[in-house]
């Protein structure tokens, strides 16, 4: 059954007591979303930005060089500062650390990280396994958060036979939660297979027959502004988080914005493509050296000319730079 709609499908959000422009997010993303990235994502459109995840664990021991993870970008009005972590004691010291350092607009809890090393410890999708444990760090995180709001990222559960999201978003809200978003993929399948949309459909509904209930973020499979347009329409989730699909496309905020508010948006303009990725090397220079920076947009510039012509030499060539002149030359 088609729900009716009676907001328009791009709209403002609120988070506890954060008020957002718009509901077209940047998820989380280790290895891309650092400030240079995200910086580039509010150029381009994005309401919100997350960081990638921050291990609870090494700010509470004070390491300096994962406490530059969780800085601001100059123009970034709005983001999140994710953190990770399976014991509240930890998280809820990181979570203190990062409200008094960083002083984001909100703290996310991981609790869909597949990564074995990461669930031993009964972090990221171990969190999802348990959502008693997922109530106490919650708590915790939002005790020491305060009076910054508290999000949560679940995914669906462990594995097919093991579906826990309901029982992780009702634990996690019920923990003082402001917002959940969940990846209805489950650990077992990793990046792998379809995004389940219709457990976001049912999360939706779970939630909003709650009193008290919060917005509800969907992530998974978000490619396309059609496929952001589709997720909200589809599912009824209040916002979408846009994660792979971002990658050398940040242009994809704006595209999905003007596709949900006029029906219809410009192609890419392959100069302009290139000078975002050029500008995202500019600042990350600025944060990590010239050769660092340069090693790290290998990858990344490879994302931004796909689907240019020639993009297949121009790759071969792109992972040789190794100065930003390289680059520069390159790209002229
Ligand atoms: C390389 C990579 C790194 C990721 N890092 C994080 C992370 O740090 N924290 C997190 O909550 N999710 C992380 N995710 C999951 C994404 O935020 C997102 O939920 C997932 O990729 C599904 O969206 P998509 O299918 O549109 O890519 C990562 C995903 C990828 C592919």
């Amino acid at each position: 059954m088609t729900e009716i709609r009676t907001k328009p499908l791009y709209h403002s959000v609120r988070i506890g007591k954060v008020e957002l422009e718009g509901n077209l997010f940047l998820a989380p993303v280790a290895g891309y979303s650092d400030r240079a990235f995200r910086s580039i994502c509010w150029d381009k459109g994005a309401s919100f930005t997350y960081t990638e995840m921050i291990s609870a664990e090494a700010l509470s021991r004070g390491s300096e060089k994962t406490a530059l993870l969780m800085r601001r970008a100059h123009n970034e009005t709005a983001y999140g500062v994710q953190i990770f972590g399976g014991s509240p004691g930890v998280m809820e010291q990181a979570a203190r650390i990062v409200r008094e350092q960083a002083k984001p607009s909100l703290i996310d809890i991981n609790a869909g990280c597949p990564v074995p090393k990461i669930v031993k410890s009964g972090a990221g999708s171990g969190l999802t396994r348990d959502p008693e444990t997922l109530f106490t760090v919650t708590r915790a995180v939002v005790q020491a958060a305060s009076p910054l709001p508290v999000t949560v990222k679940i995914r669906s559960g462990w594995d097919a036979a093991n579906l826990t999201w309901k029982e992780a978003a009702l634990a996690a809200i019920e923990a003082g939660a402001a917002a959940i978003t969940l990846h209805p993929r489950t650990r077992a399948q990793g990046y792998e297979g379809k995004a389940d949309w219709h457990l976001l459909t049912e999360l939706t509904r779970v939630i909003r027959d709650k009193s008290g209930a919060v917005p509800v973020f969907g992530s998974g499979d978000v490619f396309s502004p059609e496929a952001a347009k589709a997720m909200l329409e589809q599912t009824g989730v209040d916002g979408v988080l846009f994660a792979r699909g971002a990658l050398g496309n940040p242009f994809i905020f704006r595209d999905t914005r003007e596709l949900l508010e006029t029906g219809a948006y410009a192609p890419m303009d392959s100069a302009e493509q290139i000078a975002a990725g050029l500008k995202e090397l500019t600042l990350l220079i600025a944060d990590t050296g010239e050769r660092r920076a340069c090693r790290e947009m290998r990858k990344r510039f490879c994302a931004y000319v796909k689907g240019l012509p020639d993009a297949a030499s121009l790759r071969n060539a792109l992972v040789a730079c190794e100065t930003e002149s390289d680059y520069r030359k390159l790209l002229k």
